[in-house]
């Protein structure tokens, strides 16, 4: 099946990759000419595991192709999908749709009779409708067909996401469209992934419904932390006891320094705004939305109730990024915390594997170190933001011996307190930090 996809972000260069990967014949569009040729000399624009391997395979196989051409695009595609950016509108909550209608307008003429067009972008209920009118308007009369089928997919962990989804949405109006759907999608039907065909308005819900209960799931997790912190429990021994009831689950039980990245964050406040719209007031959101962005702060207050006066202290940061495997900042909590380190006069130095070149831009006053000992190195405390694997792995006898002091701030709970403690660092985690705790694991 010939498709186009317009877009060449994470969701549209990932879905194009492995609809390519399915056998299917790709072509990814986008308007950014450079980014085209980058990906034509087989140069990513994002970092992503695994991605590069699967773009220079399939486009050997002669199955996926880079083209700023969208006209040629077009040609012979059944299904057209658009994958463009939904960025918060520039000082508000609301989701700005001003690329998807620019999609919507430059298709609209290219459009062949029966032309399938799917959204993967996260767009807000009734987008799908309005780029149906849209279309409509431009051509009264071609038949064609509206699809919204959002993309689940997370950062670092995108091709395997693609590859083995939990589940596959598919909000459609006409059975042609759901027969292009599920042969488009025929590899995962053989795999016993469900498909769910809906409208679509409950597709377009689904997804932000989706991130915003898993923000919330992370935002609780983190208020339990807190009390854990005050009566001696640990947060870890609590989360597996809830997520062993199957109607919680595992997953997203995870204390941390606040949620970030590019798509909790915006479509938190996108879903107020579409509450807001429809005069519902969703007041558990408000409240995740508050307490995240206060949890980042509060980072901050736990270094200084240990540390004190900050001012002329050195302080390295292990990662920068949202989440681990991923070169992406957006929303990451270092950009709260980083900020106000600085302001109180310390001086902040960091090391990330992949988020550094991003954040020379973002953080222009720290400085970058190419690795977690040259980090260590006179720093009187080092705070872990991100999990990085690497970070796990890390010799805390050399790291120790490089640090002017030795407080170690581990945000994401990678090393274990007992140890951490034995080796003399003055070592603060989430959840699980309380003195009633420690003594608990050192034996006292
Ligand atoms: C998310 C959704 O998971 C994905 O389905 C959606 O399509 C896009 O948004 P992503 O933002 O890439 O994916 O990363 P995710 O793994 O969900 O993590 C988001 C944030 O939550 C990160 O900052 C991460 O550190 C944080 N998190 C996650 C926690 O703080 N605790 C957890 O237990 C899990």
């Amino acid at each position: 099946m010939r498709i186009a996809i317009i877009g060449t972000g994470y969701v549209g260069l990932v879905s194009g990759t492995c609809f390519s990967e399915f056998g299917h014949e790709v072509v990814c569009v986008d308007a950014d000419i450079s980014k085209i040729e980058l990906l034509n000399q087989n140069i990513m624009p994002i970092y992503e595991p695994g991605l590069e391997d699967l773009v220079s395979k399939n486009k050997l196989a002669g199955r996926l192709s880079f083209t700023s051409d969208l006209k040629s695009a077009l040609m012979g595609a059944e299904a057209v999908f658009i994958a463009v950016g939904t960025p918060s509108r520039h000082g508000e909550s609301h989701a700005d749709l001003s690329y998807v209608f620019q999609v919507a307008k430059d298709i609209a003429p290219l459009l062949q009779e029966n032309a399938v067009i799917v959204t993967k972008s996260t767009v807000p209920v009734g987008t799908n409708r309005k780029i149906k009118q849209f279309i409509e308007n431009d051509r009264p009369t071609l038949k064609f067909h509206i699809v919204s089928n959002p993309e689940f997919l997370r950062e670092g962990a995108a091709i395997a996401d693609f590859m083995r989804p939990d589940r596959i949405v598919i909000g459609h109006e006409s059975e042609y469209a759901k027969d292009i759907m599920a042969k488009l999608y025929r590899p995962l039907y053989l795999i016993e992934t469900p498909i769910i065909f809906t409208s679509l308005e409950s597709s377009e819900l689904a997804k932000y419904a989706s991130n915003s209960f898993l923000a919330t799931k992370i935002t609780f997790m983190n208020e339990m932390s807190n009390l854990c912190e005050q009566v001696g429990a640990d947060i870890h021994d609590v989360a597996k006891v809830m997520g062993l009831d199957g109607r919680i689950g595992k997953k997203f039980l995870h204390p941390s320094p606040g949620f970030g990245g590019s798509c909790f964050p915006k479509d938190l406040r996108a879903l107020l705004a579409i509450g807001d719209d429809h005069n519902i007031d969703i007041q558990i959101l408000k409240a995740v939305v508050k307490v995240n962005e206060e949890r980042k702060i509060d980072m901050v207050t736990r270094i200084i109730k240990k540390m004190g006066d900050i001012k002329g202290k050195t302080i390295g940061i292990l990662g920068l990024t949202f989440k681990p495997n991923t070169d992406d900042i957006r929303e990451s909590s270092s950009l709260v915390i980083i900020p106000i380190l600085l302001e109180l006069g310390a001086y902040v130095k960091a090391y990330d594997p992949q988020g550094m070149p991003e954040a020379a831009q973002q953080l222009p006053d720290i400085m970058c170190v190419d690795n977690p000992y040259k980090l260590a190195e006179n720093a009187d405390a080092l705070v872990v933001l991100t999990e990085w694997n690497e970070f796990r792995a890390l010799d805390l006898k050399k790291i120790k011996k490089q640090m002017a002091d030795l407080y170690l701030f581990d945000f994401r709970n990678i090393y274990n307190p007992k140890e951490a403690c034995a080796l003399g660092f003055d070592y603060v985690s989430l959840g699980r930090n309380s003195i009633l705790h420690l003594k608990n694991v050192m034996g006292a």
